[in-house]
């Protein structure tokens, strides 16, 4: 699909099978969570601008490159959380945000309940994490609600995707861009993604 990377590597199939298994304790969700998210983020920021500098070697002086950008990482409460770690792996400097929604179960839509993005974020690459892209009604509500906080370059980054995400998603935002490990099935009428991995949340903080 258009706008979204599907990313395609055997160490990143091999972590996204450990999370799919329903017997995987939580401790090692977690630890397998955050290795995922190293690699999605290492594919998500590929773009990053350099920034040319010159360093010196105990040697010589010779061209390096800093980030020329902020990084923001911003979680969607409460399973993005279990992406961040691997995201401040790659840019320990990153500054995070948090956004957290519930769903209203009248409406069947997210109403956002906290919102901490720390300034700066129109002049920042802002990576939303959340693991699960399932009807994309949060995402969507994410990422308007940055766009309203002045942010410009907004990345989506999840784990699994459904179809039906990934299209409201890009429908209504199409200036941004997905990176996932997988684009699974369908979305079943419970609103879990198939065959998925369960609810990401329960399986990062066991409380299923
Ligand atoms: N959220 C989850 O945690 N899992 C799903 O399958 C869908 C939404």
């Amino acid at each position: 699909m258009d706008g979204v990377t599907v990313v395609d590597h055997v160490l990143l199939r091999r972590l996204l099978s450990i999370l799919r298994d329903k017997d995987t304790p939580h401790r090692v969700f977690r630890e397998t969570m955050t290795d995922a998210a190293l690699i999605l983020g290492y594919e998500a920021m590929r773009g990053l601008r350099p920034a040319e500098v010159e360093i010196e070697t105990p040697l010589e002086r010779t061209p390096g490159v800093r980030l020329a950008d902020e990084v923001f990482v911003v979680a969607i409460l409460r399973a993005g959380l279990g992406l961040v770690d691997g995201f401040l792996r790659l840019v320990p400097e990153a500054r995070v945000g948090h956004l957290g929604m519930y769903r209203d179960e009248e409406a069947l839509r997210p109403v956002g309940y906290y919102e901490n993005i720390p300034s700066g974020v129109e002049d920042a690459e802002v990576f939303v994490v959340d693991p699960m892209l399932a009807t994309g009604g949060s995402g969507v509500q994410a990422i308007a609600r940055l766009k309203r906080a002045g942010a410009r370059r907004i990345h989506f980054v999840c784990l699994v995707a459904a179809p039906e995400g990934c299209r409201a998603l890009r429908e209504a935002h199409p200036d941004v861009h997905i990176t996932t490990a997988a684009v699974d099935r369908e979305l079943d009428e419970t609103g879990y993604i198939r065959p998925g991995l369960g609810d990401a949340g329960d399986r990062i903080f066991g409380t299923d």
